[in-house]
């Protein structure tokens, strides 16, 4: 079960230990963050490019959701954010921190519990992280399921206020990759619905430009031959 793979995103180098196909033992259900998907590499990769010029990394707090194995937010840390929160749902979280600490990351990477749509949740990762302002929020692969947009779309609505007052200096970017599915549009709309203007990045993008090597049984990144296509996406709030 499970393997370690080699991430190298424009130079930056990371090491995952992956899972594959572990079903959640509190809901039975497959855990989808527990291998690395393309939609993070595209990220990282964008990130480490278009993205550096349009944001300045330097110490920026940025936020994960979704993180899964929490590539994109790693590669926020190695492009000098000083301060990155990696989320996910509680069974990720031990995983998680072993990717943080397998890449000397623990300086500046924490890992919380962030459910969307609860605000128990976030009241709690507030409280234990004394997060008082977000400049970056990253998702990779998150909108695959139309039922938890809305759900998703009330916790980025409570990071964008996050901090508002006197102490809240910068507006949030909200950054996003995905592959295109026949019902992403259906989760952007919801999305949509809830309060943010969806502005795709205009490139055309159909595979990662990056390397990964598997150095023991994880699963490879290689693209199927149906070539799948992504999207990059900014989220504004109105
Ligand atoms: C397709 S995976 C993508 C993982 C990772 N971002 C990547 O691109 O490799 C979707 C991620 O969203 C997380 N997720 C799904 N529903 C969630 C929820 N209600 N609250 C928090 N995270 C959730 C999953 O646990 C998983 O890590």
């Amino acid at each position: 079960m499970g393997g370690i793979k080699e991430v190298e995103i424009a130079g930056q180098k990371l090491v995952i230990h992956e899972l594959e196909d572990v079903s959640d033992p509190l809901t039975g259900k497959i855990l989808t963050g527990s291998w690395v998907w393309d939609s993070s590499l595209l990220l990282s990769e964008w990130m480490t490019s278009h993205g550096r010029v349009e944001f300045d990394f330097e110490g920026k707090t940025v936020l994960e959701l979704g993180a899964g194995m929490g590539i994109p937010g790693m590669i926020a840390a190695l492009l000098g954010a000083t301060r990155v929160v990696l989320t996910d749902i509680p069974s990720l979280l031990t995983w998680l921190r072993k990717n943080v600490e397998a890449n000397s990351l623990g300086d500046r990477v924490e890992v919380r519990e962030l459910v969307w749509g609860s605000e128990e949740s976030w009241l709690s990762l507030v409280g234990s992280t004394e997060l008082d302002n977000v400049d970056l929020v990253l998702m990779s692969d998150v909108f695959y399921d139309t039922s938890e947009m809305a759900a998703l779309g009330k916790t980025l609505g409570w990071i964008v206020k996050c901090g508002c007052g006197e102490s809240k200096t910068t507006t949030t970017r909200i950054w996003s990759a995905t592959e295109i599915r026949p019902w992403t549009g259906e989760c952007l709309d919801e999305l949509t619905d809830q309060g943010f203007d969806v502005i795709e990045f205009p490139s055309p993008l159909s595979a990662p430009n990056c390397s990964s090597s598997t150095l023991s049984s994880a699963s490879s990144v290689a693209l199927d031959d149906n070539e799948p296509s992504f999207a990059i996406y900014h989220l504004v709030p109105r």
